[in-house]
């Protein structure tokens, strides 16, 4: 679903993109490991801080990346330009990913499938589009913290079928990934980094 008024202020802010680059980027390279070049998708990318982080600092050649709403990727289009043709992005819908399978080296997801009512959809694509040996960078947002009074005033996320680390790690698994790094804050926050078994 499309964020609200308070969340759309909230992800295009400059404390948002300082949070992404010194925190979670740093987090999610020393659980995962950069890659070695190769081609990246993202998945609803907002502004586009987190394509140019794929480039620059995980080591992607070329990322393709994609968000629900027209108004993020026209920001994100901007903001890539002066990478060229290394850089893609398109309006779209996580839980239907229009390319073909095997296709990428790696797919992350910055703060995105908490968001999605059908959550167990898209880690069924991103297993989908992910070539075997391929790697899942993942940073979440948990059941505990959308469930919270104060945040449900504020913020607006689908409530059913919401997960916590378990939960989500278990749905890595299902769709075949292989979760081999997982850390948990405040029961609130998680980050994963999952792999495609080789074929
Ligand atoms: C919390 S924001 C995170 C944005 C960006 N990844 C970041 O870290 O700043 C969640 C983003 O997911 C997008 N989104 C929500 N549902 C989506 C879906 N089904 N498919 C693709 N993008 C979606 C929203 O439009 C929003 O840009």
């Amino acid at each position: 679903m499309r964020l609200n008024r308070a969340e759309f202020a909230l992800m295009n802010n400059p404390l948002r993109a300082a949070i992404q680059r010194r925190f979670e980027t740093p987090r999610l390279l020393h659980m995962g490991g950069a890659l070695r070049g190769g081609t990246a998708l993202e998945l609803g990318c907002g502004r586009g801080v987190g394509a140019a982080l794929i480039l620059e600092r995980f080591g992607a050649d070329t990322v393709d990346a994609f968000d629900l709403d027209p108004r993020m990727v026209h920001r994100a289009r901007k903001r890539l330009e002066p990478r060229g043709r290394r850089a893609r992005f398109w309006v779209g819908d996580a839980t239907s990913i229009p390319v073909p399978t095997a296709t990428y080296d790696a797919v992350f997801d910055f703060g995105i499938i908490h968001h999605i009512p059908h959550w167990r959809r898209v880690l069924t694509e991103v297993s989908r589009v992910l070539k075997p040996g391929g790697r899942f960078y993942a940073e979440e947002v948990l059941a505990r913290f959308i469930r919270h009074p104060i945040v449900r005033r504020i913020l607006e996320h689908p409530q059913a079928d919401r997960f916590d680390g378990d939960t989500f790690r278990t749905a890595l698994q299902e769709v075949g990934l292989d979760p081999f790094g997982t850390r948990e804050s405040w029961r609130s926050f998680a980050w994963f980094v999952a792999r495609k078994p080789d074929a």
